[in-house]
């Protein structure tokens, strides 16, 4: 015998350790209010449609906010005996409410409701984490704007090439982010259909509106095709797409806090609160928090390829395989909104080394494009004009000097264009004013740039 909601036609119990492999409990109880807001809808549509009646309606709405009551005060706990938060839920119903408790799950099947509760407690989620997208980015325009004339080296090959301003690099972190948060979303916009009404896979014989469980529970739709309704896990794929590639944003970023923080660069310091110390080396202070934060990417990527792979070559519609859908974008958003976190906590504390910078971005001759464009406005084709700085450079090696120091006979003996004014002219504030065009790194641009931005946060 079973004693299972579903053992009728079961002659032997549950293997035990299958009982505790099966069950989703651990999982899926973080979903319990998400499946009570389900159940009340589903409930409140049926009594609409006459087919549950009105003392039993409110027999499952008083019984049901008994439940969460419970859950919340930890009163309630789960067993693994019924599986999952679904089940648990209605055999607490039950044992309060007795016979409309059993009534509850007309016209649905756990696979609709696991797909429903999912999708809101995911939309949720996805709101949080927006939020601290959101904030991130005013916490970085915050920055960019006190750094708006902070020079420091901009790297390709990570080799230095031009100086830019610490607010432009800031601000590029900050375009990355406004995708990241275009992406979530827009996932969000098409996650929002409702699988309510599906059952388990091909509709209900019972005469339901699904238009107005949608509603109640804030869905654009129902989801306009039953099989799909309960077989559909994009919404999963899709959002951890934008968490892999938000986490990947953040690598980045903290790839660069970690590099500026060692004593080689010297750019930054980070506050105390977020770093430690060594238990041997008396002098280290390590940057934990960006360091941890760039490990986090494997894992939500990890998340990102555990879906994909799950969802493989399934068949239509639910199957089992499904239920692991849940732990790793669980887990993938419990990190990504810690990073988040960490990072908007952070960021207003970092200390920019400015002196450090500006001497650095006017090292490893980054200032030579610069000259290189003034013999192309002095009428010089600019190939020629590359190949007189390249010569330049490789004299001011060989002298153990700068660009700007070049004195008059060593301009002349490269090339006769090529002038005392200019190579005097050479500075690296010279240098970032003059990008002053949309997308260039002129103090003047970022500061247009973080107007910009204030104003979309404000409106
Ligand atoms: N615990 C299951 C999951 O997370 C709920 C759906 C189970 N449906 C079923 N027919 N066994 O996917």
């Amino acid at each position: 015998m079973s004693d299972k909601p579903w053992g009728g036609r079961f002659e032997a119990p549950t293997d035990a350790f299958v009982e505790a492999f099966n069950a989703s409990t651990h999982v899926d109880a973080r979903m319990y209010a998400e499946d009570i807001a389900g159940s009340r809808a589903h409930a409140t549509m049926l009594t609409a449609q006459g087919i549950l009646s009105e003392d039993d309606l409110k027999l499952i709405l008083d019984g049901l906010n008994q439940v969460e009551q419970e859950i919340e005060s930890g009163e309630l706990e789960f067993t693994i005996a019924l599986e999952d938060v679904h089940m648990n839920i209605e055999k607490r119903l039950t044992d309060i409410i007795g016979d409309a408790g059993k009534r509850l799950h007309t016209a649905r099947s756990r696979n609709d409701q696991v797909g429903t509760d999912t999708r809101l407690y995911l939309r949720k989620r996805t709101d949080d984490l927006m939020v601290r997208i959101k904030h991130l980015q005013g916490v970085l325009v915050k920055l960019a704007d006190e750094h708006a004339e902070t020079v420091m080296p901009g790297f390709t090959h990570l080799q230095t090439a031009q100086p830019v301003t610490l607010g432009h690099h800031l601000l590029a972190y900050v375009e990355m982010f406004s995708r990241d948060y275009a992406r979530f979303s827009d996932a969000r916009t098409r996650m929002n259909q409702c699988p309510l009404g599906s059952a388990a896979l091909a509709g209900t014989t019972f005469p339901i509106n699904r238009e107005q469980t949608a509603e109640l529970l804030g869905f654009d739709a129902p989801c306009a095709n039953s099989l799909d309704a309960v077989s559909d896990r994009d919404f999963i794929m899709e959002l951890l797409s934008a968490a892999s590639i938000c986490s990947i944003h953040l690598s980045r970023f903290s790839e660069e806090l970690i590099l500026w923080m060692s004593a080689q660069f010297g750019f930054i310091d980070l506050p105390d609160a977020f770093c430690t110390g060594s238990s041997i080396m008396p002098q280290k202070k390590n940057p934990d928090m960006p360091e941890l934060v760039r490990g986090k990417a494997g894992r939500i990527v990890g998340a990102l390829m555990s879906i994909l792979m799950t969802m493989k070559s399934l068949p239509l519609a639910y199957n089992k395989d499904m239920q692991e859908d849940k732990e790793a974008i669980f887990d993938a958003y419990d990190n990504l909104e810690g990073c988040l976190r960490v990072f908007g906590d952070m960021l207003p504390g970092l200390k920019a080394n400015i002196a450090n910078m500006h001497k650095a971005a006017g090292s490893g001759f980054s200032t030579a494009t610069d000259l290189a464009d003034a013999l192309v406005r002095a009428g010089v084709p600019f190939r020629d004009a590359h190949e007189i700085v390249g010569k330049s450079v490789a004299h001011c090696i060989k002298e153990n000097i700068e660009l700007h120091e070049m004195p008059h006979a060593a301009c002349q003996a490269i090339d006769l264009r090529l002038t005392l004014d200019m190579v005097k002219a050479l500075s690296v504030e010279t240098c970032v004013a003059a990008r002053n065009h949309t997308g260039g790194t002129a103090p003047e641009q970022v500061r247009l740039q973080c107007a910009k931005w204030i104003k979309q946060f404000n409106d």
